[in-house]
């Protein structure tokens, strides 16, 4: 039997952003964290980095918001980079306070004003300014947010429970339109359930699964993008997919990254035959902006015909190595590389989508009570390339903004009535799950193939073209079948990167993340890309 739940606040997803912003509100307020598997299986879990912060004295906003508005290639929103970077200082001090672990800086001393944490950097920063816990700072993060919403009687952590669709009022023939929560796959069960809720946030990261080759968990499939889309908003810059340009290349290692903070510390890239390339491409050499270091390592692995190029850090003391990155180093290890000793193997891969939900300084996207936050969002924080270590601070500081709009505007959204259940009278079990693990197959070889780090408007046409078969394939599929947790994202998925195709289609230039063989200039003027959906009212 499907369940009706009511809520004041549906948190849709359980990472850095959705853990924020439910711990920001207040315990009067009942609240509902959704994760589509066990609740550590999103991808703050395995960001290794760390936070971008204006923390030391000799840094300030002016050169964040700076080195921010550089990597984002002209199209970051000045007024949001701002917004986020003065906010910065405050959000880690939220996270020592909630607990966060961060790394210690021995040579500090309170004496002389030292900052008490270590600090690294990264491509495109120009000072030290990454907050970190060694290189496992998001399940750091992840960890101690996790313990402190378990503490709280109002949050309810919902594991394996994944949402099909966004409930809104004039899907339900009203004419003023709001979200009313989410049809929700129970997947210990088997229905789906009805969430009603004041207020729904979707925190459900981004859709770098589209990608055959990805540094991402398996959740990363767009599911708060297709859902906000079809429920009537607009998107935003979704050509812009961050490839990270160093994951580890071995046939047994999946979706493992080796972060920039190697890079920050020394690390070298170098070809085959022992060569360093980048200060071919940029004077900034190995810590050049993501989307320059990926482009170079492309371009020298076609050059030369080579399956990856490598990463040298062996040249540091193996101490330092060890007590920095004791992740990279283990599961290096394990793979037979000593990364004290030898270079590590890599090859860029799919990391992060910059483009989004449109939302406001708040999260609040174009229908009311809906808010998306973190990587499912389009704040026009990151322009046409990601500076690293930014995506985290973004998720604190738009979750916490968005919980004071809630707080805000609690008198004026009452609980939704009595909503409608999901109709699964019409569908019968799938027998034919094969075509759903050959679309998936499909969609995510053609995507790297032709919508990948160098792009043509013949292979944008290709993309085009198939995706159009797959959406009809799984439209189909999805009026005569059950729901599965495969089928769902499969069409979120599918959804996504039908706008991202049709997003580069649209971009007649060369900028950032965005590079196409057509059109390799860049346009004077730099404008976003923002999609809207049929069933968008302005
Ligand atoms: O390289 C990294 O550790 C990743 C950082 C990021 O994507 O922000």
């Amino acid at each position: 039997m499907s369940q009706q739940y009511q809520h004041d606040v549906l948190v849709i997803g359980s990472g850095a952003a959705g853990l924020s912003l439910a711990l920001s509100l207040p315990g009067h307020l009942r609240i509902a964290v959704l994760s589509k598997g066990d609740l550590s299986n999103g991808s703050t879990f395995w960001a290794q980095g760390g936070v971008a912060a204006v923390l030391d004295d000799a840094d300030t906003v002016q050169s964040h918001v700076e080195d921010t508005l550089n990597a984002g290639g002209g199209l970051c929103h000045e007024d949001a980079v701002r917004f986020t970077v003065e906010h910065s200082r405050e959000s880690i001090q939220w996270l020592i306070d909630q607990g966060v672990p961060f790394t210690r800086d021995d040579s500090a001393s309170a004496d002389d004003g030292g900052f008490e944490f270590h600090l690294t950097r990264e491509g495109g920063h120009s000072h030290r300014r990454i907050i970190h816990a060694a290189d496992a700072t998001g399940a750091a993060i992840f960890t101690t947010l996790l313990a402190q919403a378990r503490k709280r009687p109002n949050i309810e952590l919902l594991e394996q429970r994944v949402a099909v669709d966004l409930i809104t009022a004039r899907r339900q023939g009203l004419e003023q339109d709001r979200c009313l929560g989410a049809y929700v796959l129970n997947r210990a069960t088997g229905e789906v359930d009805t969430f009603g809720a004041r207020f729904t946030v979707l925190a459900t990261g981004g859709a770098a699964k589209v990608y055959l080759y990805t540094s991402n968990p398996d959740g990363a499939c767009g599911d708060g993008i297709a859902m906000a889309w079809r429920a009537g908003c607009r998107v935003a810059n979704l050509e812009f997919n961050q490839f990270h340009p160093t994951c580890l290349y071995h046939p047994q290692a999946k979706s493992f990254l080796i972060t920039e903070a190697i890079r920050g510390e020394g690390g070298l890239l170098k070809l085959p035959n022992g060569e360093r390339f980048m200060p071919r491409f940029d004077p900034r050499e190995e810590l050049a902006p993501r989307d320059i270091v990926a482009r170079a390592i492309d371009h020298e692995m076609k050059r030369l015909g080579v399956d990856c190029v490598y990463l040298d850090i062996s040249h540091k003391p193996a101490d330092f190595i060890k007590s920095h990155f004791p992740t990279v180093y283990e599961r290096c290890l394990k793979f037979g590389i000593d990364i004290t000793q030898q270079p590590i193997p890599v090859v860029p891969a799919a990391h992060y989508t910059c483009g989004g939900v449109l939302v406001d300084q708040h999260g609040l996207t174009d229908v009311p009570g809906l808010y998306a936050i973190g990587e499912t969002s389009f704040t026009g924080l990151h322009g046409a390339n990601r500076m690293a270590s930014n995506s985290l601070l973004e998720c604190f500081v738009y979750g916490r903004s968005a919980a004071n709009d809630i707080i805000a505007k609690l008198g004026d959204m009452p609980m939704p009535e009595q909503l409608p259940g999901w109709d699964a009278s019409q569908v019968t079990d799938s027998d034919e799950d094969v075509i759903i693990a050959h679309n998936w197959d499909e969609l995510r070889r053609f995507m790297w193939d032709y919508v990948g780090i160098v792009r043509t408007n013949k292979r944008l046409q290709r993309a085009e073209h198939r995706v159009r078969l797959l959406l009809d394939e799984i439209d189909e599929f999805y009026s005569n079948y059950k729901v599965s947790r495969d089928l769902i994202e499969l069409r979120n998925l599918a959804q996504v990167a039908e706008l991202m195709i049709r997003s580069a289609m649209q971009r007649k230039e060369s900028r950032g993340l965005h590079y196409t063989l057509d059109y390799p200039e860049l346009l004077p003027e730099a404008l976003d890309t923002i999609l809207a959906p049929p069933t968008y009212v302005d």
